[in-house]
């Protein structure tokens, strides 16, 4: 048994969940419990699920039905594969099961709702946060921060009481440590508070844009926002995946004087050929003797004014971290984070998005207190502060999401897409996955690719 299915089976069978979550937990597939969780007429459909560490695959299961009063089901019209995904893929992140369907950035159509939901009519066309919120404490006189807290960690998951000493949000698609919700790689979803995680997509704004708010683009503008990025500011981005590219818009936009990417591969390419004016560091090519943070000050003599993560604490670059997290000995590797500690200026600000699930050696603590650098703008991002203002952008063309979108691809072939993401094969740089549900092509997206032979 995978330590991902061991560590689901020790929460769910033997410590038991605290009985503390507000809407129904671990209904990562209605084919679970078809008696309770799937459609009565008995429809199929196709969703992407895990099938153990580094496998997924397209499967028939049951479509969703509604659970509870606030449920929206939803046709997703579009999804697509996150760097989270490639954490699910490799089993880094705890307690995924067999037939666990993924899935956390989708958009899509009202099917059907139960009978509590508010301001939403069949038919309507929508996009949901990849965080499940329940909105109770929902109020517009609160400091909107606290407020998204608020409504996060009401929703939460349980689980995370016990390693993290504070709930987390519940995530569609994102095992069973963060609530086992059912993700949307799938042709129906089930959308739960449907009512405070699903923002109306108007006419004007086609679904191959709107897509995007689920996920990396509320995430990338809070790594931005919240880390700090002032005006003048020099910004150094770790990985120029999607997530990266974003922060580099979003600094741009938020008035970085100069926008460093740091990575390894064609990836930095693509950004540059978007946005010529970043700098670009390829740690692979770095001489023997220079390091990415020598090669910063070289570029920045008293080093970067902010510096943001976005790659993940599972891909070691050295041979300590590498034997360390395949032993066990730590589940993340802090050799990135020493890269931004060590590199910004003194006081600078680093800010963790890509995803760290436990606990890290050898963190260079003494630089982080000694120069008095501030780690400020982690965490999963919370979708409900910014999407609004982040659809506004598109709608007046101020952000074009499309610059990152390399691919549209069918939903039957998701299994390989997610093989070629993760290997980053083919130019594959952000995939607009489309369903039988979908509308043609929107003027400007990349035209259909299929890999089938
Ligand atoms: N905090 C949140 O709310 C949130 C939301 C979405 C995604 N994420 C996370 O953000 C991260 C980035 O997402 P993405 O979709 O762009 O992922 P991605 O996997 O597509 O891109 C990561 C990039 O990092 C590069 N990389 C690997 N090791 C590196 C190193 N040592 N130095 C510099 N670059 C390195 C890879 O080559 C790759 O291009 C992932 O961990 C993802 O899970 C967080």
């Amino acid at each position: 048994m995978a330590l991902t299915q061991a560590a689901a089976f020790i929460e769910q069978k033997v410590l038991g969940h605290d009985n503390n979550a507000t809407t129904e937990q671990d209904i990562t597939n209605p084919g679970r419990d078809r008696a309770k969780y799937a459609d009565p007429s008995g429809e199929i459909m196709k969703a992407l699920v895990w099938m153990g560490k580094n496998t997924v695959e397209v499967r028939d299961v049951p479509k969703p039905r509604v659970v509870e009063d606030r449920d929206v089901i939803l046709k997703v019209t579009g999804s697509t594969v996150c760097g989270s995904d490639l954490h699910l893929l490799h089993g880094t992140v705890l307690q995924l099961e067999k037939g666990d369907i993924l899935g956390h950035e989708f958009c899509g159509e009202v099917e059907s709702m139960g009978k509590n939901v508010t301001g939403l009519q069949k038919g309507d066309r929508v996009v949901a946060s990849f965080q499940i919120a329940c909105g109770d404490v929902w109020s517009p006189m609160r400091f909107l921060r606290m407020m998204v807290d608020e409504i996060s960690v009401t929703t939460a998951t349980r689980n995370c009481l016990r390693s993290y000493g504070g709930r987390t949000a519940g995530i569609f698609g994102y095992s069973h440590f963060t609530g086992g919700f059912a993700g949307g790689q799938a042709e129906y979803v089930r959308v739960p508070y449907g009512d405070v995680n699903l923002l109306k997509i108007p006419s004007s704004v086609p679904d191959e844009k709107a897509l995007y708010l689920s996920d990396v683009l509320a995430t990338s503008w809070n790594a931005v926002v919240d880390t700090g990025v002032e005006q003048g500011d020099v910004v150094a981005i770790w990985g120029a995946g999607p997530i990266g590219q974003m922060a580099a818009e979003f600094s741009l936009i938020n008035g970085a004087s100069k926008v460093i990417m740091i990575d390894s591969n064609w990836r930095l390419d693509y950004v540059k050929s978007k946005y010529p004016n970043i700098e670009t560091i390829d740690y692979s090519t770095l001489p023997r003797g220079t390091s990415v943070t020598s090669k910063l000050k070289e570029m920045v003599p008293r080093g970067p004014d902010v510096a943001l993560e976005c790659v993940a604490g599972e891909y070691a670059k050295g041979w300590a971290h590498y034997f360390e997290l395949m032993l066990g000995l730590e589940t993340d590797s802090s050799e990135i984070v020493n890269e931004m500690i060590t590199s910004v200026k003194n006081f600078g600000r680093c800010g963790i998005t890509g995803v760290y699930v436990g606990y890290t050696n050898h963190f260079n603590i003494g630089s982080l207190m000694e120069r008095g650098i501030r780690l400020i703008g982690n965490g999963q991002a919370p979708v409900h502060m910014y999407w609004e203002k982040l659809l506004k952008m598109i709608e007046s063309g101020e952000i074009d999401p499309l610059k990152m979108v390399s691919h549209r691809v069918k939903m039957e072939e998701l299994a390989e897409v997610y093989y070629k993401f993760e290997k980053k094969e083919d130019g594959m740089q952000k995939v607009f996955v489309e369903t039988k549900f979908s509308a043609p092509a929107a003027a400007g997206s990349p035209a259909l690719t299929t890999y089938t032979k």
